[in-house]
């Protein structure tokens, strides 16, 4: 839906195309200074573009934190990872030193910001285009004296040096002393009255630093007293979810009885445990909150747009991929056909662990690759919005043109799936899981279906949760797999139905009503198999949440539920000393995920509070060696 806008600027300046303008400032190589006020804070004004819609790749591009630029951008803390939407204002903040090049040349003012030359990058469209004009192609030429422009490797470091002045004691603005200086390029719209007014500085003030004549795209230094509050649009109302589950609307507060835990003065200081732990992982893992990769996705919805506005695209498939694949050369490992083959033995049924998915090693690192059609396009681009220790991990991809096949690549989860630790007969030396282990698994489902639910915009809805879609690593700590049925978006009604069986949410099975509700639902049967031990469908096709739901429903006496329990639960369990507490406190969360109602069952967020909750086991898990999932930041 915020898509649309942008798709509908894209066309209007494809439609309306860029008339050359005059040559302006094309052979500015800087600005000399002296180093007196030197150096100093400064802002540059930079514009939201296609490529650049989230504020962690402005970061990145301008070597500066997210909140870096959401403060002085009026832009508040908790939409740090909403998309932004294009030609959106911000103020990046720049350290503004001057820079000596040689003696015969002197000193120029600029901010050092440092850039990896990626595939096509030339010096010319890098400062004109990601960077917006804000330096110029001979300025990087001398900063960069052992670069060869025309020779640029992919990989190479060069500096490139945004334009910066500091102000000194004779710049002013309305008599008062300038505090900042802004960098800013002069737009075709501009003229000099719309700039002052723009930043709250004075036409004199502009002129006094800048002289008289300027042209478009040039840029240019406003002198300001302070930083001008820029009007930010209206961001989504689905601010970040309220971090605590103290419900406001009755609904809420429904579910939360659901859970049939009381919230007492213990159950609070765990939530808060639970929150510091949360929050712990997440300072572990940087970049949890990827907002970064929506901008891939927003930047392919460009080009795929541009590949069919153009008029060229006899393959519109082909293009779209192709875009894809060159949007993510940097983060994405591309792998040749004739590697995987290699790794797979021609993709031989030695190597095949489920379905279409093989066992591959390629230079020493395994991985497990997918074999999918054209198809693969949605589970890409859901791919590169999530990066979370509990999601399996993509490592890279290929393409096959000649055969029409793509391949998705992934990290190799040793143990397999939680399906064939529960349920598979083969293999039968593998360890029955304690209850620990399950209720750890619970937590690890949960958080990641807490990421993807809450932490990506648009939300996305797995839509397939089931055992043998959990994997388990090394240290049996479970990982989401099989973005293959997910859907970006929420609330849509679809007429194809897909899933499994056993594990489908009523209301979706009835109606096509996709929300993040079925998943908690799948979610709850999960949980179910985990304590029960039992598929989700068995051979009569019974279902297991009904059977459960049979069992427990209307039973109110603790002691007739520990009873009921006992008997239905996985005996294997019973081996451990485990405390009838958690172990009601897990079925009690997986009854109310089963609800028939979805606005009856609590949303992931309660899950993982509650799940924590009744984790007897504490979150001593970093010692134990199990520690927090690992994410590598891409
Ligand atoms: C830079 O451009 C201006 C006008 O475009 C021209 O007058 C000037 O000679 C150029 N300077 C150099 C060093 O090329
Ligand atoms: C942004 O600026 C507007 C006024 O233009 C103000 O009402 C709003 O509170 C500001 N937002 C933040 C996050 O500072
Ligand atoms: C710019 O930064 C890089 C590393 O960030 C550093 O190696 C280099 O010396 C800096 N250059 C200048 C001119 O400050
Ligand atoms: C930068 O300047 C060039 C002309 O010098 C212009 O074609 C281009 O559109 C400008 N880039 C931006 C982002 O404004
Ligand atoms: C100084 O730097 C400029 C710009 O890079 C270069 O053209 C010039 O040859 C250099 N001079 C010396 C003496 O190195
Ligand atoms: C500031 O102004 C004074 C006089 O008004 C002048 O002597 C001085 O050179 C100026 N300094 C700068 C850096 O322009
Ligand atoms: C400057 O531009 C604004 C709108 O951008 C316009 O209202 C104003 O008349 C222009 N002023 C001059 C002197 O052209
Ligand atoms: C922002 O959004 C709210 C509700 O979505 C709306 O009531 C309000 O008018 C909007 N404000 C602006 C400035 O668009
Ligand atoms: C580089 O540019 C060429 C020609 O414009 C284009 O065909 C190719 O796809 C581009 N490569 C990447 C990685 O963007």
């Amino acid at each position: 839906m915020r898509v649309w806008p942008v798709l509908l600027i894209l066309l209007l300046q494809f439609v309306e195309p860029s008339h050359g303008q005059t040559k302006s400032q094309q052979n500015n190589t800087g600005f000399q200074c002296s180093g007196r006020s030197y150096p100093c804070q400064a802002y540059a004004f930079y514009r939201a573009q296609s490529q650049f819609l989230d504020l962690a790749s402005i970061g990145d591009l301008f070597q500066v934190s997210r909140l870096m630029i959401a403060n002085p951008s009026n832009i508040s803390s908790n939409s740090v990872s909403s998309p932004l939407i294009l030609n959106q204002q911000l103020f990046i903040p720049l350290t503004c030193s001057c820079n000596s090049i040689n003696t015969t040349f002197g000193s120029i003012s600029y901010a050092n910001i440092s850039y990896t030359i990626k595939p096509n990058d030339t010096f010319y469209l890098v400062s004109t285009n990601k960077f917006e004009n804000l330096t110029t192609y001979p300025s990087v030429e001398v900063v960069n004296p052992n670069l060869v422009a025309t020779n640029l490797q992919i990989g190479d470091n060069a500096i490139f040096p945004v334009f910066c002045k500091c102000p000194d004691k004779n710049t002013t603005v309305s008599n008062t002393r300038a505090n900042y200086m802004i960098s800013y390029v002069v737009q075709p719209s501009d003229n000099l009255s719309s700039i002052a007014s723009r930043f709250g500085s004075q036409q004199k003030a502009i002129t006094d630093v800048n002289g008289n004549k300027f042209n478009v795209y040039d840029t240019i230094f406003v002198p300001v007293t302070k930083l001008p509050v820029l009007s930010q649009p209206n961001t989504s109302t689905a601010a970040a979810p309220s971090p605590t589950p103290a419900g406001s609307s009755d609904d809420r507060a429904g579910t939360v009885r659901g859970l049939a835990i009381g919230l007492g003065i213990a159950g609070l200081l765990l939530m808060v445990v639970c929150a510091v732990w949360m929050y712990r992982e997440s300072v572990l893992k940087g970049r949890m909150w990827a907002g970064r990769d929506e901008e891939e996705q927003r930047q392919k919805e460009g080009r795929v747009f541009s590949g069919g506005g153009d008029g060229k695209g006899s393959k519109p498939m082909d293009v779209k991929l192709m875009a894809n694949v060159s949007d993510c050369l940097d983060k994405y490992r591309v792998f040749g056909i004739e590697e995987l083959v290699e790794a797979t033995d021609a993709f031989s049924d030695s190597c095949l662990i489920q379905g279409s998915v093989y066992k591959g090693t390629i230079d020493g690192e395994t991985y497990a690759i997918k074999k999918m059609k054209w198809n693969a396009y949605e589970e890409l681009k859901i791919l590169q919005k999530v990066n979370h220790g509990n999601l399996v991990k993509l490592e890279g991809f290929c393409i096959d043109s000649e055969e029409g096949n793509c391949y998705l690549v992934y990290e190799y989860v040793e143990n397999g799936s939680l399906n064939w630790w529960l349920h598979e007969e083969e293999g039968k030396n593998k360890e029955k899981l304690n209850w620990k282990t399950r209720v750890r698994i619970g937590i690890d489902i949960a958080n990641g279906l807490q990421y993807i639910h809450e932490h990506t915009r648009p939300r996305v809805v797995h839509k397939d949760i089931k055992s043998s879609n959990i994997l388990l690593d090394s240290n049996m700590r479970a990982k989401i797999a099989n973005f293959g049925l997910a859907k970006s978006g929420m609330n849509a009604i679809t007429m194809h139905i897909v899933g499994t069986q056993g594990y489908i949410a009523p209301e979706y099975l009835a109606d096509g009503v996709v929300s993040t509700k079925m998943d908690v639902f799948s979610f709850g049967v999960v949980l179910l198999e985990l304590i029960s031990g039992r598929e989700a469908i068995d051979e009569e096709g019974n279902l297991l949440w009904m059977s459960a739901m049979k069992t427990f429903e209307g039973v109110s006496s603790d002691q007739e539920k520990g009873r009921r329990v006992r008997e239905w639960m996985d005996k294997a369990i019973l081996r451990d000393t485990i405390s009838m507490d958690s172990l009601l406190g897990v079925l009690g969360i997986a009854i109310a995920c089963l609800h028939k109602e979805p606005s009856k069952r609590p949303s992931i967020v309660d899950v993982v509070y509650a799940l924590c909750k009744s984790d007897d086991a504490g979150f001593e898990t970093s010692e134990d060696g199990i520690g927090s999932p690992k994410v590598t930041a891409r």
